[in-house]
């Protein structure tokens, strides 16, 4: 998805082991950054359900995300809501530059990308599970 944002440099890639999540705030952003079996992917560090906190023990290394506040699980490859489904959580994107992980962060205000953009996105998420 093509959000407004800007590329950060969050870490460095043996930060990071597989298996491994670490919860980085920028720019007042959550970001989650999981190493999936090698993999490295980035989620808004909200839930979808009622924007519980994505906490790093929230991913159990292998391919799920369960947020601690009411136990939604997601997929940790695509962020697709597993149980309940219908739903998930917003990927951000990842450039990995030599030993260096960079994720786009938003650069609009939070509240509107909550708006417009993070529920717009758990929205279509839905939509399509309802075209299946
Ligand atoms: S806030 Fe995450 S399951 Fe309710």
């Amino acid at each position: 998805m093509n959000y407004p944002g800007t590329f950060v440099k969050v870490c460095n890639i043996d930060d990071i082991f597989e298996g491994e999540a670490k919860l980085f705030e920028i720019n007042k952003y959550d970001v989650l950054v999981l190493n999936v079996k090698g993999d490295i992917k980035a989620y808004y560090g909200r839930c979808a359900h009622a924007l519980g906190l994505l906490e790093p023990y929230s991913f159990d290394g292998e391919d799920r995300i369960t947020c601690p506040v009411h136990l939604w699980e997601y997929d940790a490859v695509s962020g697709k809501s597993i149980n309940p489904e219908g739903s998930s959580l917003f990927p951000l994107d990842v450039k990995v530059e030599g030993n260096e992980i960079f994720v786009k962060v938003p650069n609009i205000p939070q509240l509107e990308f909550k708006v417009k953009w993070f529920k717009m996105y758990s929205e279509s998420q839905k939509i399509a599970e309802v075209e299946k």
